[in-house]
């Protein structure tokens, strides 16, 4: 594809206000604020305050819309996206539905898959679930060997981190999926470490379940994470987890339960809908900009860190390899879990974990030259010891 224009991008700092006052490296746990996200937040105020319960005339619709944004972004069918508070009520939800008394009863996970997540599994297993957990060799990676031996007939679910928080690593979610399918197995992807910085594809992959939010590389701030739901298996599917929202006629208020024939029969209650209108700039912005012109500059600007920390013989966590790697790159040397407060209190706004190192997450917006005083910076702090 064409070059994109750095300009075009870069011309959106002014949309970001926390960019005026830091580097903003943090993409990976919580995406910057667009300006525009407050005057979402003020509409749904306003109305609220003037139309009162009335206002569920507009936010009914809107919950669908909204949806049907996602669905765009990843290459979904429209009304095939559901809304919750986060992935891990989401995943609960989809487990509900998936795990039958009497039916298979193996997960497929791995130990770079982000825990909160795995936990679901831990806590069924006195129902019978087994979690198999594939150990990566390298604490980076888990090559495609590992699952293909793993998943055999007994094979409820994989469960794919497509891009992994550890490591930012990529994950090959289509050829995952196509092995668990081989087996009569689940897929269920995690894309919240890729939507809005990695072409997601969930149609071509086949994937059945994917789980992602709109508080990291979306932009969209917390409370709005969502679920795809394969169509075709939406009606198949019968949550345990449920409420009168997921009910064919929730406003008939009837005492036996009667699952909504579209996605909504995972949408249990009251939906947040102040979250939704929050996420709403940072969607359309990623939608404008275009994921595949944001891959691009991502990817020279993970080159640049891999290259400045490499140049200082520091351990890189990520693959080095530019198809193999997600949005963030990973840094560890002696001291980095302290160096960690320093560089926030000097504005560079990054994390520390463990088993991983410094995460760092350029974005569309990012510089060069941010980059480069980051690790003059680490310098600094490095040669201070
Ligand atoms: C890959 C991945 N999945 C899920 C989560 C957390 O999801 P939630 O807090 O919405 O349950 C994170 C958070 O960092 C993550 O990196």
């Amino acid at each position: 594809m064409a070059q994109v224009s750095e300009d075009r991008l870069l011309a959106w700092r002014a949309e970001f206000p926390i960019l005026a006052r830091t580097t903003y490296l943090i993409s990976h746990s919580m995406g910057a604020m667009p300006r525009r996200a407050a005057a979402w937040l003020a509409r749904y105020g306003e109305e609220w305050s003037a139309q009162g319960i009335t206002a569920w005339d507009r936010w009914e619709p809107y919950i669908r819309e909204h949806g049907d944004r996602i669905a765009a972004l990843i290459g979904a069918a429209p009304g095939t996206i559901v809304f919750h508070q986060n992935v891990s009520t989401l995943v609960s939800i989809a487990l509900s539905a998936l795990f039958q008394p009497g039916g298979r009863r193996k997960i497929v996970t791995t130990d770079l898959n982000f825990p909160s997540i795995t936990y679901n599994f831990a806590m069924h297993a006195r129902l019978g679930l087994t979690t198999e957990m594939l150990r990566s060799p390298d604490g980076v990676t888990v090559p495609l060997e590992q699952w293909e031996t793993a998943i055999d007939d007994d094979t409820l679910a994989v469960v794919v981190d497509h891009g992994i928080f550890r490591s930012g690593a990529l994950q090959d979610a289509a050829a995952i999926t196509a092995l668990a399918h081989r087996r009569g197995a689940r897929c269920l992807v995690d894309v919240y470490q890729t939507a809005g910085c990695v072409p997601v594809d969930v149609t071509a992959w086949g994937a059945d379940v994917v789980v992602g939010g709109s508080h990291k590389w979306l932009c969209g701030g917390p409370g709005a994470a969502w679920m795809y739901v394969r169509p075709d298996l939406i009606p198949t599917l019968e949550p345990r987890v449920v409420g009168w929202f997921s009910h064919a006629r929730p406003f008939a208020f009837e005492l036996e339960m009667d699952y909504s024939p579209t996605v909504m029969r995972f949408a249990t209650g009251t939906p947040n809908i102040a979250a939704l209108y929050a996420a709403r700039a940072g969607l359309e912005i990623i939608l404008e900009v275009g994921v595949e012109a944001i891959r691009q500059r991502s990817l020279r600007l993970t080159r640049q860190l891999v290259e400045l920390a490499e140049a200082r013989g520091l351990r890189v966590n990520t693959p080095r390899a530019p198809e193999a790697r997600a949005g963030l790159v990973a840094i560890d040397f002696p001291g980095a879990a302290e160096a960690e407060r320093e560089l926030i209190r000097r504005g560079v706004m990054l994390d520390y974990r463990p088993r991983c190192g410094l995460r760092l997450s350029p974005h569309f917006y990012t510089t060069e030259d941010e980059l480069d005083r980051v690790f003059t910076e680490i310098d600094d702090i490095r040669g201070r010891g």
